[in-house]
């Protein structure tokens, strides 16, 4: 079976969150159970360059406003499709924004790609003829919607949500611009509170949509989570599904790590102590195995929950512990954290950036990982943890809910407990969690036993990929 997955990231070519993680990971999975994906996304600089051999298999000179090209290529593992276009993706910066941090306003940047998506579902490039084309987010929301709108034959389409609270607004007026059919522009079509919605339409008219958690799916059915498409999911609640993320455990592998001074595993995590060691030394923490040492890894935003964190730091500090924070973002909470950790030296510390290996790192060296989410579709970073012996304490909310056991007392003594959790996400919530984990890391024992589950969990991608296998081979029919 082959497939298109459309994604505007894809790890490790571009990278600004998740996304990028699962569109990199999933293929190659899914690869192992015999189905062929080809990933189709913008060719950004950074794209272009990686690539080796590229073959144009398709071209437009007036596409979008300029001309396009669709090359096939490889990278690593990864059967790409680019979609090489200077006048929309021949920017600094990342895929959404410029240097200075401004969105690029242009919806035909990512209409361009819905539309290449569709191109190639419907077999634009020779001996490629997907049975399904798998969209994800709302820049490639508009992929279900062209390939239904151009009616039969055409693949089934599959549209995955990995976070809500990006939707993709379009005004009205570039419905022709856009190639987009001027009837289909209703409240039951691509309409969405005045102006074309991108992600909206996606949910209006794949086959089968999907998002990361189980609990996440729950989650935006209703009017607290739904962000205003509750209505639209619940009337699909039939056709929708959550499937948890996974990590790729070739990458996150603590046993093969470079990123770390000295491989560990969950038979001899011992060596994690070379990785605190490292940690504290590049936040400017003081030095130390026995102070509890709390990491962050994270973009920082609104959903994230880091202001809540700021809050609650003198807790935090109260119970002797300390916190590194690798993040970038929105600039007050940048501003925030640097004022945090210029107050504190030695038990705050604060580095702005996005920065892999250091991520790795952390992950090793750090003692708990908090994931503070206002909401979280998934995350990634908690599951990291666990496989690298950081006890995650997380929120209670979409996938964090679904991948952490809380070390209450009766997990505990059943020996399966991997985490906290905590809720509301609010200050309360937060130090009550605090004073739980600090608690829990007196308790060396049920501190090794906690870390020992999350080390053993099943984080990887082939169960996910098992079940979007098993919907993909459902659709087939169509
Ligand atoms: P989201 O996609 O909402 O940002 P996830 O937890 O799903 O959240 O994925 C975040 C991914 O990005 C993880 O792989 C995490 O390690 C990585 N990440 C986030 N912030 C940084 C950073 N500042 N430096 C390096 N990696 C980061
Ligand atoms: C989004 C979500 C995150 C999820 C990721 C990958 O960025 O915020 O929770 O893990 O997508 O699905």
């Amino acid at each position: 079976m082959q497939v298109l997955s459309v994604a505007s990231e894809i790890f490790p070519l571009v990278k600004t969150g998740g996304l990028a993680d699962v569109a990199g990971a999933l293929p190659g999975a899914l690869q192992a159970l015999g189905i062929e994906v080809h990933s189709l996304l913008p060719g950004y600089p950074a794209v272009l360059q990686a690539l080796g051999r590229a073959a144009p298999v398709w071209s437009e000179p007036a596409y979008f406003g300029g001309p396009a090209t669709i090359l096939a290529a490889e990278a690593g593992p990864l059967r790409l499709f680019v979609l090489d276009a200077p006048h929309l993706f021949d920017r600094p910066g990342n895929p959404y924004a410029g240097p200075d941090g401004r969105d690029w306003a242009d919806p035909q940047r990512f209409a361009a790609l819905a539309y290449a998506g569709a191109l190639l579902g419907r077999g634009a490039a020779a001996g490629f003829s997907p049975a399904i084309v798998h969209a994800h987010d709302w820049q490639s929301g508009l992929t279900p919607a062209y390939l239904a709108l151009g009616g039969a034959p055409r693949p089934a389409t599959v549209m995955t949500v990995h976070n809500l609270a990006f939707q993709g607004q379009v005004p009205a007026s570039l419905l022709a611009e856009l190639r987009l059919p001027a009837h289909a522009y209703t409240p039951d079509g691509l309409e969405y509170y005045g102006a074309i919605g991108m992600l909206k339409a996606g949910l209006r008219y794949a086959d089968r949509l999907t998002t990361v958690s189980p609990t996440y799916a729950a989650e935006i059915c209703t009017k607290q989570g739904g962000m205003s498409l509750d209505g639209l999911l619940r009337a699909r609640a039939d056709r929708l599904t959550g499937i948890l993320n996974g990590i790729d455990t070739t990458v996150w592998n603590p046993q093969t790590d470079r990123a770390l001074p000295a491989p560990f595993s969950a038979a001899d995590p011992g060596p994690r102590r070379a990785s605190k060691a490292a940690v504290q030394r590049r936040f400017g923490l003081r030095q130390g195995a026995d102070a509890l040492l709390i990491g962050v890894v994270s973009r920082l935003s609104h959903q994230k929950g880091l202001d809540i964190l700021l809050a609650c730091l003198p807790e935090l500090r109260a119970h002797g512990a300390s916190l590194a924070v690798l993040g970038s973002g929105e600039a007050g909470l940048q501003d925030g954290l640097a004022r945090a950790a210029a107050a504190a030296p030695g038990e705050v510390g604060f580095l702005a950036g996005y920065d892999e290996d250091l991520a790795h790192l952390m992950q090793a060296g750090c003692d708990a990982i908090l994931v503070p989410s206002r909401f979280e579709p998934c995350g990634l970073t908690q599951l990291c943890a666990l496989r690298y012996g950081a006890l995650p304490v997380v929120s209670r909310v979409g996938g964090l809910a679904d991948t952490v056991i809380d070390a209450n007392a009766a997990a505990l003594s059943a020996g399966v407990a991997t985490g906290l959790q905590f809720e509301p996400a609010s200050e309360a919530g937060l130090v009550r969690a605090l004073g739980r984990l600090a608690a829990l890391w007196s308790d060396r024992q049920a501190w090794a036993a906690t870390q020992a589950n999350g080390m053993r969990a099943d984080v990887g991608w082939r169960e996910p990929a098992r079940r979007y296998a098993a919907m993909y081979r459902d659709l087939m029919p169509l």
